[in-house]
């Protein structure tokens, strides 16, 4: 069936393969394998030599179950850990090698984005379109004329969004990556209903599109320390901060992102990243823009293809065919790729 192409990504803590079929517009995925790193759990955090590792045991693995051929290979160049990055890239360039293919580098914040057009068909979005990608590593606002033109309208000074939330999630033990597990408790109920935590929204005022999470990790941390520890070891503690830690970075991710559609003219928001998959993200932003009778169209990717994958990968390499190259030695990590 159709075009195939093998997208690989290893940029951070997941090692992950995707083959994804190409019928006219229609895409289909025939592979999708992820494998999450248990490693990193027990210390919170991501090393990138033990991940590194990881990925050169996982990825001949994961690619042993790849059950048909492929005619193009894409790959994860940046930005992302540059161990991590190199081990996807040596592996990729070996089988382009054994396999006399051809490599799309891929950009693996842009990938983020075009996600979303595995099930929005790209000839039916809508631009200009702002994008927020929001992940363990990156809170960027992007102004999206069409696949290849963009301009960085905002992004954090500090920590990333997820970043963020993992930050706060260690600190109260509720495990790693902290964004889901912070999104589990959030929807917990609590029974001592005098606790009260008021965290700040940072830099929701300023009129520009930046952000800042790190005076957020703070503020928690302060009101962890001031608190007894029967309080802050208590069950209502934790679900109550991991609650307005989530709303704090909600408000502001929605806020700026709404003044971003209207500044800017956008017709269409597309968000990406892992922190996209959130829940109360995605139904406060979709009530909003209805109650404010927004009409842009508004894409979300599937759950699943928030967080980090290699259809995302295979699909960037899609959009971008005609980059493929097999001048390999032009193809290294570049960690601190910009869009
Ligand atoms: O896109 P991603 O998988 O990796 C990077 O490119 O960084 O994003 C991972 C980040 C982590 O910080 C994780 O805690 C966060 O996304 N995350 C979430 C959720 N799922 C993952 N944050 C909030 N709610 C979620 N459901
Ligand atoms: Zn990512």
């Amino acid at each position: 069936m159709g075009f195939k192409i093998l997208g690989v990504d290893t940029s951070c803590d997941d090692t992950s393969l995707a083959l994804l079929a190409i019928e006219g517009e229609k895409f289909k995925t025939l592979d999708h394998f992820v494998s999450f790193q248990k490693v990193h759990q027990k210390y919170g955090g991501v090393y990138p030599f033990l991940a590194k590792r990881e990925h050169k045991k996982n990825l001949p693995l994961l690619f042993k179950r790849i059950k048909e051929k492929f005619e193009l290979l894409a790959v994860t160049v940046g930005p992302g850990l540059e161990p991590c990055l190199w081990a996807g890239i040596e592996f990729t360039k070996n089988l382009a090698k054994k396999l006399n293919l051809p490599i799309v580098p891929v950009n693996h914040l842009e990938a983020h984005i075009l996600v979303n057009f595995f099930e929005f068909p790209l000839s039916k979005v809508k631009f200009p379109a702002v994008s927020l990608v929001v992940s363990g590593g990156h809170t960027q606002l992007i102004l999206m004329e069409k696949i290849g033109k963009y301009k960085l309208i905002g992004e954090t000074r500090d920590d990333a969004a997820g970043e963020c939330l993992d930050k706060v999630a260690r600190l109260l033990g509720l495990g790693y990556p902290g964004g889901p597990a912070i999104e589990k408790f959030s929807k917990l109920k609590i029974k001592n209903q005098k606790l009260k935590i008021v965290l700040p929204r940072p830099m929701i005022d300023q009129k520009n599109y930046d952000f800042s999470f790190s005076g957020l990790k703070t503020a928690v941390l302060y009101d962890f320390l001031k608190r007894p520890e029967r309080v802050r070891e208590s069950r209502d503690y934790k679900i109550l901060m991991a609650k307005e830690a989530q709303q704090a970075v909600i408000d502001v991710l929605v806020f700026k992102t709404l003044r971003a559609i209207v500044e800017f003219g956008a017709k269409s928001v597309i968000f990406g990243g892992g922190v996209a998959a959130n829940d109360e993200l995605r139904r406060q932003f979709l009530k909003i823009s209805k109650a404010k009778k927004l009409n842009q169209q508004i894409l979300f990717p599937k759950k699943e293809l928030c967080t980090d994958n290699g259809l995302m990968v295979a699909l960037s390499g899609y959009f971008h065919q005609e980059e493929a190259t097999k001048e390999f030695d032009k193809i290294i990590a570049r960690a601190n790729l910009k869009i």
